[in-house]
């Protein structure tokens, strides 16, 4: 089996992007470990990937803000060869109003991980789920990875802001370790098999669920938030990039890491489609894939939003050999068999 000579511990394994991943790793013959705390997930989840991928994969429940317990843990794990990091807190509103939690769970998680990987005195590959929040408001769409880092629009994307430089520093003091530092813009869809997902825990605060949940009637309406801003529509325009494509620059990321022999390798790759669109026309893609007509009215903007962020994907298409292949009308189809698959109902 291709790979079956690199052992990959996935933290954050059980959590949406991290779940995916999980399984595409498993296509590739990566020998995987999982840790998750389970607090923003379930260990169904494992179910599901071990149903999906017909294999039990191996899993630790481990809170990796808890020091001595990581040490053991990496003790008890010393033949890794790669790590992908999900594990962090992701809720951009929670971080407003308790940003000691965000801090605490995603940096100390970050440096308690990897001072113990540094004390295993052995190459290390490390992939960093970071985000396209790290830009703040975009001076040029679409955004490359040139764009300047601006201040963070919140304690979530600080924690992403923070996270990259310390692994940059680590990687720059450290020839045992290289790391590639991936930024998400907008994750949306669910696994072919609808198996696996976003998992729905509380009021969505991300436009697809909440669309989603709408469809089959959880939700009365949608609120658009904002048709004023200077777009094509008047609404906001973001980069949706279906989660499959998403793990799969995971797997094009590990690659490159493996390969790689330059010392001291650290980069940061967009991972996108490279295509805006808008909330309007997002909503109406949704009515036709799936014959749905969406209850929804326009509100008030949200505050924060910026009009216009999506991607120029250009290096990592270069670089990493990677490029989005589902459509938004793929990634809002497989969200809705999702989001019909755990309601159990067959509209
Ligand atoms: C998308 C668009 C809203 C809900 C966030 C995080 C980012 C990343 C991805 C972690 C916006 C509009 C939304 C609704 C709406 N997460 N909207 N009605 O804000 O682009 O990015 O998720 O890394 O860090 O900031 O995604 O899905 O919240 O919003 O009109 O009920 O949909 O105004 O224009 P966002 P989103």
């Amino acid at each position: 089996m291709k790979n079956s000579m690199s052992k990959i511990l996935v933290t954050g394994g059980l959590g949406y992007i991290g779940s995916h991943t999980v399984v595409e790793l498993h296509n590739q013959g990566y020998e995987i470990i999982i840790v998750d705390d389970l607090s923003n997930t379930s260990l169904d989840v494992l179910k599901r990937i071990n149903k999906i991928t017909n294999s039990s994969i191996n899993y630790v429940n481990l809170d990796l803000k808890n020091v001595e317990a990581t040490k053991i843990f990496i003790s008890e794990n010393n033949d890794i060869d790669g790590v992908i990091h999900f594990a962090a807190s992701k809720a951009v509103g929670e971080s407003v109003d308790n940003p000691l939690k965000y801090y605490i769970n995603n940096i100390s998680s970050l440096t308690n991980l990897l001072n113990e990987l540094k004390d295993l005195n052995k190459k290390i590959n490390f992939i960093f789920s970071s985000s396209a929040t790290v830009y703040g408001k975009p001076i040029n769409v679409p955004i490359t990875e040139l764009e300047p880092i601006k201040n963070a629009e919140s304690p979530y994307g600080n924690t992403k802001q923070i996270g990259e430089e310390i692994i940059r520093d680590l990687v720059n003091s450290n020839s045992n370790f290289k790391a590639i530092s991936l930024r998400y813009f907008n994750p949306i869809g669910a696994h072919l098999s609808a198996m696996i997902g976003e998992l729905p825990i509380g009021v969505p605060q991300n436009l697809v669920p909440y669309i989603t949940q709408t469809a089959i009637g959880i939700r009365k309406e949608l609120t658009v938030f904002g048709n004023d801003y200077l777009t094509i529509d008047g609404s906001c325009l973001r980069d949706y990039i279906h989660v499959v494509d998403l793990a799969k620059a995971h797997i094009k990321s590990l690659d490159k890491l493996i390969s790689n022999d330059d010392k001291n390798y650290y980069d940061t790759f967009n991972i996108g489609t490279g295509k805006g669109t808008s909330v309007l026309e997002l909503i109406k893609s949704f009515e036709n894939v799936t014959g749905n007509k969406l209850n929804f009215k326009i509100g008030d903007r949200r505050k924060g939003d910026v009009a216009e962020c999506f991607a120029d994907v250009s290096k990592a298409n270069k670089f990493l050999n990677w490029n989005s292949e589902f459509s938004v009308e793929d990634s809002l189809l497989s969200s809705w068999n999702w989001e019909k698959n755990i309601n159990n109902e067959k509209l």
